[in-house]
């Protein structure tokens, strides 16, 4: 059974203050589970953040990572310069990134690849929108988003590869996935990429729907933005996972 991972994208919010104050009020209340704990904070905060959440079990990924090492790629941040700050891992293909920032299926490839020949872990976003999911596309729109990520990353990642589900319609909505829709999606997922990746949902989990959803099969976690910003909150849903399945 693939490890379970609680993953908090924090996107654009906070400052140096409340980092610390998150980290502060976690302690570590959470270090021994062995539930994987990940927090992404923007890249001004990547360094606060490094240096708090030490002692409290939580990892710190990037929000996006490029594909090379270095090179006149203003606004980029390189795998190898995260690697040097101490980072675990990047979210990449987050579908914020497809829509306002040009992210397409073949450059998130690209950056998942660097990020994992780097040693960095990946969790890869994808989902539908919700003109594909009314018109009956979800599926096809999962195995092409899917396609390259197996042909090219699988075979080398192994379990540093996460795939995060998150119906673009339901991100930031409050619009969650019925537990019927999120079962199937996985179930989905589960049959193209094999049963050793974790599988996390995302897409308006909050503390009172997410041990519906946890408890599913193929459901190993979550990737989590709003409600992953407050410390309680974020310990709720930790231990909503921890207990799960
Ligand atoms: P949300 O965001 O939990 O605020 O819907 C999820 C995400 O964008 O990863």
């Amino acid at each position: 059974m693939p490890t379970k991972c609680l993953a908090g994208n924090w996107k654009m919010f906070k400052n140096r203050a409340e980092v610390k104050a998150f980290f502060a009020k976690v302690g570590s209340s959470l270090a021994s589970s062995r539930v994987r704990k990940v927090v992404a904070p923007s890249p001004t905060l990547l360094e606060t953040a490094l240096t708090a959440a030490q002692g409290t079990g939580i990892e710190v990924f990037s929000q996006n990572a490029h594909w090379s090492d270095s090179g006149a790629f203003t606004g980029e941040m390189s795998p190898a310069q995260l690697v040097d700050l101490g980072v675990k891992g990047a979210i990449i293909a987050h579908s914020e990134r497809r829509q306002y920032f040009g992210e397409t299926d073949e450059t998130a490839v690209q950056r998942a690849l660097a990020c994992l020949e780097r040693g960095l872990d990946v969790i890869y976003c994808i989902g539908e929108r919700v003109e594909q999911r009314k018109a009956g596309e979800t599926n096809a729109v999962l195995k092409t988003q899917l396609s390259s990520v197996i042909s090219k990353i699988l075979p080398k990642a192994g379990p540093r590869l996460m795939i995060a589900y998150e119906p673009v319609w339901a991100i930031g909505t409050g619009l969650v996935a019925t537990p019927e829709q999120v079962k199937e999606a996985h179930a989905f997922i589960a049959g193209l990429v094999g049963n050793s990746l974790p599988l996390l949902y995302g897409g308006s989990v909050k503390a009172d729907n997410f041990a519906g959803l946890a408890s599913l099969p193929h459901v190993d976690g979550g990737l989590v933005g709003g409600a992953s910003l407050e410390a309680d909150s974020y310990i709720a849903l930790h231990g909503i996972l921890d207990k799960s399945h």
